[in-house]
């Protein structure tokens, strides 16, 4: 494809996946089916434009847009590309070594003035430092996809234009400045995903709480210079899927109080991950406040103390997450009684005393994890046909009181396909009562006969 694209040959049957996926999703044309015989001086302009700013090195994808003589029968397949309201250039099979599509000028990208959807997951946009701006001048644009783009910074933008702008994707890139200005400007924004970047930290750390219609936030791994300040977050009242894990908080859970209890995140969060962002001190009673809360995760923390009976308020939780804590109590029995929506508990990783009273209530429960724990096998549930069946268990490094042996519930769980239960010092033979489901057991360290 000429000098403008003088990279090394890559595998061809990469770009012919892509060729099958990218075309096929390519467009939502509002006159696809209409048959053009002429071309238009300004779909040309456009359609050259197009193919001179991405790049196949394979010279497979695009081949047949290369020839100026085919540009008629491109216009036919694609419709006049100011008609475009959808434009699919990700690449969706199994993460290729090396991209097949560059995107080397993007300022093709404004002629598409009726865009609505942009995907460019998976394209290699390291030189289309214009690609943002060219999208800000699209008065349509409603949803930007461009992660693992290998984007590095955030183009200037001197004037915010977008006006419908719902959903900005920029995660698994690059990114190492700090977050500009104007991204906080596009009010409209309901899905802002950054995770997985180095981006340094908010320009002005309330600037998040003008953006006031974020229903999901995506901030994880990042680093933020100071520590991330959450205070701000109280203002985004439709907020509904808050995902801060690894962004260093630092700070005890009790201090969040204003941000998730006492504001609006109350009830409108479902979905809240703080897993490995320095969180410390007790679990506070307030977490049984957001009630609407589907999927809650703390793990890897510096938690300690018992599990709050509040917890068991929360009557959507489908989802509870507290490994690798310093979790240290008794819990009490009732504590999850009401909670028959809970399909995966992980409570793994502290030093916490759990008997099968705790679980008897919960009959949607999958996956169980509980492993390096203190479980008392209470005599009279020997014969106890729990509610559930589970999937996954992992009883691994558990303290088995009073004697170390397999519980004679695994029986009834039928359905169960992984089983941990390595280093509990079972001194027992191999019951033949085990059920049959499963495909990874590790019963390894026990003195099993
Ligand atoms: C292409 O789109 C432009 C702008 O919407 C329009 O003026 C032109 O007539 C269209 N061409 C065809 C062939 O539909
Ligand atoms: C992306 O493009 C840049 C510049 O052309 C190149 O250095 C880099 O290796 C490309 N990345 C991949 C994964 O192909
Ligand atoms: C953005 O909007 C301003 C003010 O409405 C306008 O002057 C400017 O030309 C627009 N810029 C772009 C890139 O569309
Ligand atoms: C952001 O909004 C403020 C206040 O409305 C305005 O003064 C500023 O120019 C805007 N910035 C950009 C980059 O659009
Ligand atoms: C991060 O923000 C603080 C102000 O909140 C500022 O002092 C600092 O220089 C910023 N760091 C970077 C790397 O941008
Ligand atoms: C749990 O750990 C905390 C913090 O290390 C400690 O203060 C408390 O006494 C422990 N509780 C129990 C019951 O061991
Ligand atoms: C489980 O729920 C039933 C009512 O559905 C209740 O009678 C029973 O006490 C509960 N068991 C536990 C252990 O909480
Ligand atoms: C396992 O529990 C013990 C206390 O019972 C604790 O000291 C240890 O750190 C825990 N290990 C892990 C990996 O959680
Ligand atoms: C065993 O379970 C029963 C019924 O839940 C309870 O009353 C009893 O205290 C438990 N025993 C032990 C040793 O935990
Ligand atoms: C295992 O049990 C047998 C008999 O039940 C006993 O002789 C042996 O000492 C036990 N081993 C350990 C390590 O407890």
């Amino acid at each position: 494809m000429g000098g403008r694209c003088s990279l090394p040959l890559l595998p061809i049957l990469f770009s012919m996946v892509v060729v099958m996926l990218g075309i096929i999703e390519l467009i939502e044309c509002s006159h696809a089916s209409t048959t053009i015989f002429s071309c238009h001086g300004s779909e040309r302009k456009a359609l050259m434009q197009f193919k001179q700013g991405l790049c196949d090195p394979s010279s497979k994808r695009l081949s047949s847009w290369v020839v100026e003589q085919d540009c008629c029968r491109v216009t036919y397949e694609l419709g006049n590309l100011s008609n475009l309201h959808h434009l699919d250039l990700s690449y969706k099979g199994a993460l290729p070594l090396h991209r097949t599509l560059y995107l080397e000028d993007a300022g093709w990208i404004s002629e598409l003035t009726l865009l609505r959807h942009l995907n460019m997951h998976l394209v290699n946009l390291t030189k289309a430092s214009n690609l943002l701006q060219a999208l800000n001048t699209l008065p349509h644009i409603q949803e930007i996809q461009l992660s693992q783009c290998e984007l590095i910074n955030f183009d200037p933008l001197p004037h915010v234009n977008f006006t419908s702008l719902t959903t900005l994707d920029l995660s698994e890139n690059d990114m190492i400045s700090s977050i500009p200005k104007w991204l906080f400007n596009i009010t409209t924004l309901q899905h802002l995903n950054l995770g997985y970047n180095y981006v340094l930290n908010w320009t002005n750390p309330t600037s998040i709480g003008h953006l006031t219609s974020l229903r999901t936030l995506h901030v994880s791994q990042n680093l933020f210079d100071h520590g991330f300040k959450p205070a701000a977050l109280s203002n985004l009242c439709e907020l509904q899927s808050l995902i801060l894990s690894r962004v260093s908080i630092n700070d005890e859970l009790t201090n969040l109080q204003g941000v998730f209890s006492d504001s609006c995140l109350k009830m409108s969060l479902e979905n809240l991950d703080l897993s490995d962002t320095n969180l410390n001190g007790p679990l506070p009673d307030w977490l049984g406040n957001m009630k609407n809360l589907k999927h809650l995760d703390l793990n890897s923390n510096s938690l300690y103390g018992s599990l709050p009976a509040s917890l068991g308020s929360l009557l959507s939780l489908q989802y509870l997450d507290m490994t690798d804590n310093d979790l240290n109590d008794t819990v009490e029995e009732g504590i999850f009684k009401q909670m028959k929506g809970l399909v995966s508990l992980h409570l793994g990783g502290n030093s916490l005393i759990l008997s099968e009273v705790h679980f008897a209530n919960l009959s949607s429960l999958k996956e169980l994890d509980i492993y390096n724990n203190t479980l008392i096998f209470n005599e009279s549930y020997y014969d106890w046909i729990p509610p559930f069946q589970l999937e996954f268990l992992d009883m691994s490094f558990c303290k088995i009181l009073p004697r170390p042996q397999f519980p004679k519930w695994l029986a009834t769980q039928r359905a169960l396909y992984e089983l941990h239960l390595a280093n509990v010092r079972i001194n027992d033979t191999l019951p033949n009562w085990l059920p049959s489901s499963f495909y990874d057991l590790d019963l390894s360290n026990n003195e099993i006969t």
